[in-house]
């Protein structure tokens, strides 16, 4: 869906906001994050890794990388990766996990690199990456379009974009049982374990509006790209899109 590009202030304010908003919740991210999915998260994360195959020696950028998770995934697969975020907080853990899992052996000798930048507009060289990742990352992202063109002008001709994003289920019965969870249990939750309730509702509220006004796979096209798939993943509560740079 086409939407007017918009106002660079609010887009400041917005990408503030977020930026604040994981700062705060970057302690307690990962403890959220696996129980409010109950651990499905692993799954979506390796299911995204194993679509990319073969990554061994393969540049890959994962985008809004916040504690790393995915970047980490890539890492253990072979690729030699670049892990993105804006939020200092998010990617400070995520250099933490790193050292943890190099101490204990869990990973390959390929260093990561960190990086706080803003993924809508980073310093990067054009095509100098084979695959561009983001997960869950793209919907709080201020200006969704001008990330999703990021992706573009980083890849190189032939590379590929995976992104994993929050949908909602299309069988009725599961719709209504997972809004339900989403509207009241979730935020309950994660505030309880973050000490963070706007946080999870701000969660809740960007995947509704994300639902309601973004079509992903037309945006992707939008920005250049081809062979687009989109595939629902636990139900539909998750889409894992891939999409080519055309060569
Ligand atoms: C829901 S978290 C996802 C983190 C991680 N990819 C994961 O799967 O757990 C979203 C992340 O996007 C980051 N983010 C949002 N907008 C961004 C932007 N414009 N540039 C860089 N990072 C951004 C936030 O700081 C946050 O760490």
């Amino acid at each position: 869906m086409a939407t007017d590009p918009p106002d660079s202030s609010a887009t400041t304010n917005t990408a503030s906001k977020v930026r604040d908003i994981f700062g705060r919740i970057a302690p307690r991210y990962d403890l959220a994050n696996h129980v409010l999915s109950l651990g499905i998260d692993f799954h979506w994360r390796k299911k995204a890794v194993r679509l990319m195959q073969p990554l061994a020696g393969r540049r890959v950028l994962d985008m809004c990388c916040g504690t790393g998770d995915l970047t980490l995934a890539f890492t253990r697969a072979g690729a030699n990766v670049v892990g993105c975020d804006f939020s200092p907080d998010m990617v400070e853990l995520a250099a933490l996990k790193e050292t943890r899992l190099r101490a204990r052996g869990k990973l390959p000798d390929t260093p990561i690199t960190w990086r706080i930048d803003d993924c809508t507009a980073t310093g990067f060289d054009a095509q100098s990456f084979d695959i561009v990742s983001c997960a869950f990352g793209v919907r709080n992202m201020a200006d969704h379009s001008a990330g999703v063109a990021e992706m573009h002008r980083l890849l190189r001709p032939g590379g590929t974009v995976c992104i994993l994003e929050f949908s909602l289920p299309t069988n009725p019965i599961v719709r209504a049982a997972y809004l339900t969870y989403f509207r009241w249990i979730m935020p309950l939750v994660g505030g309880l374990i973050t000490g963070r309730t706007a946080a999870y509702r701000y969660l809740r509220d960007s995947v509704r509006k994300w639902h309601e006004n973004v079509d992903l796979a037309a945006e992707l096209r939008s920005a250049g790209f081809e062979n687009i798939q989109a595939a629902p993943l636990t139900l539909g509560i998750t889409t894992l899109y891939r999409a080519t740079r055309p060569i």
